[in-house]
């Protein structure tokens, strides 16, 4: 089955054509055409993602997209067996774009339409292997924990069968991509943050040195709090950690490069801290064989390397699917992937109404 996918929550405009095959419990998926056109540098200037801004871009560049994914693909039209689009959560704004043109194409082409779960697709995807050149969803056993990490998301999730949801934990303020993005923009970082950070958490790592000593002009090490780290719960809180650092750079009025530095560091380690304890504490509470992380903050160095060395250590056992870089961002590949498994229960749907609070699963 070869599926059209739209992408359109947020600020990236994105097409992809994905040949799918396979059953739910082995799935191959070969991309034949991936179109993306970030707006990053657009919303740069007002330090975050102007909603009005990225629905007119989205409408804008979003025929060009289409023509350069199916230019890539090189399939003729009427092989396009469904087309699938984000229906939420995001940007309402941004995501009515992406279904109005999908149910144009779907009404044009006469094809059936799947409505996608964004949170659905980034699960979906981080579960997928590459080998050679196709994406492979395979050998897996349940139940599975996937640990969901964005720019508005923060969720511990558990799917016992396929499709099929839980809540074990969430944020109860910021999300973890959020407090990336706000501690940045504090130390003066471009958006979005996450990546800055990680750059600067990552020098410091490099030159080997933990904690900042007198020699290096520091009076003591920066220390961030872990917040909610031993609530005995699987739910999580940024907003305290984001605070901690605002006060701390209320107290350094010259901040030089390296107090920077040592400040990201410290922040990267202490939301790592906080992700894989609750994380833990879910795979002990769920008994999960399969542990799965996924969303843009998954793009992350350091917490996918803590991630891999404590599931080798402590759980041996467990699985760990983590995302190929491409696909830890939003993109139109996972929109195919999640797009499929419902396209495959033949759940299509005639209208489809964007809804920017859409849950993947409920306590
Ligand atoms: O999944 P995503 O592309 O969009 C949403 O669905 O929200 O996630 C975007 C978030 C942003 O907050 C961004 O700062 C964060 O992912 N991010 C990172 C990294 N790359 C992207 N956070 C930490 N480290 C990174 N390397
Ligand atoms: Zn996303």
């Amino acid at each position: 089955m070869r599926i059209l996918a739209i992408e359109t929550s947020c600020d990236e405009t994105a097409i992809a054509i994905v040949e799918c095959s396979g059953n739910e419990t082995s799935a191959r998926f070969t991309v034949l055409g991936n179109a993306l056109l970030s707006q990053v540098e657009i919303h740069k200037e007002y330090g975050g993602v102007v909603p009005m801004l990225a629905k007119r871009e989205h409408q804008k560049n979003l025929p060009h997209i289409l023509d350069k994914a199916i230019a890539e693909a090189n399939v003729p039209l009427q092989d396009i067996d469904a087309i699938a689009v984000t229906a939420g959560p995001g940007l309402e704004p941004a995501l009515w774009v992406g279904i109005n043109f999908a149910k144009a194409l779907a009404l044009v082409w006469n094809k059936p339409l799947v409505a996608v779960n964004h949170m659905e697709g980034h699960l979906l995807a981080s579960l997928s292997e590459k080998i050679g050149e196709q994406l492979s969803i395979s050998n897996l056993q349940f139940p599975i924990l996937a640990l969901l990490i964005s720019g508005g998301h923060t969720e511990l999730v558990l799917m016992k069968k396929w499709l099929e949801y839980e809540l074990v934990g969430q944020t109860r303020d910021d999300a973890v991509g959020e407090a990336f993005d706000k501690v940045a923009r504090m130390l003066g970082l471009p958006y979005p943050g996450g990546l800055e950070i990680s750059r600067l958490a990552e020098e410091v790592r490099s030159l080997g040195f933990v904690n900042p000593s007198s020699d290096e002009g520091f009076t003591k090490p920066f220390i961030l709090p872990r917040p909610m780290i031993d609530s005995g719960t699987c739910d999580f809180s940024f907003a305290g950690l984001k605070t901690a650092v605002l006060y701390l750079l209320k107290k350094i009025p010259d901040i030089s490069e390296k107090e920077k530095q040592h400040i990201a560091h410290e922040f990267e380690n202490a939301v790592a801290d906080v992700l894989w304890k609750k994380t833990a504490l879910a795979l002990e509470q769920t008994s999960a064989q399969t542990l799965v992380i996924g969303g843009g903050v998954s793009a992350n160095t350091h917490i996918r390397r803590v991630f891999k060395n404590s599931v080798d250590i402590r759980y041996p056992q467990v699985t760990l699917r983590i995302p190929t870089a491409s696909l830890t961002t939003d993109n139109a590949v996972m929109i195919a992937i999640a797009g499929y498994y419902h396209a495959s229960r033949k759940e299509f749907v005639t209208d489809i109404v964007a809804n920017g609070n859409l849950s993947l699963a409920q306590h």
